[in-house]
C-alpha cells in the first residue's frame, strides 16, 4: 500500500518518530508547517499553543503537497493541551474527500498524558470508529527510551 505520513511537529520529537517511520515503511513525508509559526519557547510556547488547541483552531498551513494516489496515511502530532496540536485540524479539513475510504493510522509524542483524548478529538474530525493502528511515545527525540524504541518496532510491524 502506498503510505505517506502526514505530521506537524514544533520542536522535532514527531520527526524523529515521522523520520524513522519513513525509513522502515518506504513512505513519503509531508510535513505541515503553519502560515505563523507557534512560539516554541517558555511562556509563550504553552500559552499560545495551549489556547490554540483549546480554541480547537485551524491556522493557515505554507503549501504541502500531497500525492492523490496515496492508499494509506498515518498522522502524526504532539499532543497539546490534551488535544491535536491545530495544524492537524486544517490538514482535516482541507483533505476531507481524499481522506474518505483510506486506511487511517495515528501517532502522538507527548510529555505526560493525553494521547487518548487527543485520539478521541482526532477521530471525531476524522469522523471514523477508529484507526488502523496508534502508537504514543514520550518526547521520543528528547528523552530516548527502550519502551519509546519498543513502541516504535511495534507500530511499524503494525504498518508494514
Ligand atoms: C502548547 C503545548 C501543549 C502541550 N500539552 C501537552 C499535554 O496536554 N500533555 C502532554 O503530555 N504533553 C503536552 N505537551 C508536550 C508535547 O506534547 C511533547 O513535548 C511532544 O513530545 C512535543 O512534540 P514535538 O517536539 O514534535 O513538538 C505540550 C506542549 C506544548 C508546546
Amino acid at each position: 500500500m502506498k503510505k505517506v505520513i502526514v505530521y506537524y511537529s514544533l520542536e522535532g520529537n514527531t520527526e524523529y518518530i515521522a523520520d524513522k517511520l519513513a525509513e522502515a515503511l518506504g513512505a513519503g513525508k509531508v510535513r505541515l508547517v503553519p502560515e505563523k509559526a507557534y512560539a516554541d519557547k517558555g511562556f509563550a510556547k504553552y500559552f499560545w499553543g495551549g489556547k490554540s488547541a483549546v480554541m480547537a483552531e485551524k491556522p493557515a498551513l505554507k503549501p504541502y503537497e500531497l500525492d492523490t494516489d496515496i492508499e494509506e496515511i498515518i498522522i502524526g502530532f504532539p499532543v497539546w493541551a490534551s488535544n491535536v496540536a491545530p495544524p492537524i485540524r486544517t490538514f482535516v479539513s482541507e483533505n476531507r474527500e481524499l481522506l474518505k475510504g483510506k486506511r487511517i493510522s495515528a501517532f502522538a509524542c507527548q510529555g505526560g498524558a493525553g494521547a487518548e483524548k487527543a485520539f478521541g478529538k482526532l477521530r471525531s474530525l476524522l469522523e471514523i470508529d477508529d484507526f488502523y493502528g496508534t502508537a504514543v511515545f514520550f518526547d521520543p527525540k528528547d528523552r530516548p527510551s527502550e519502551e519509546n524504541e519498543m513502541r516504535l518496532n511495534s507500530f511499524i510491524e503494525k504498518l508494514r
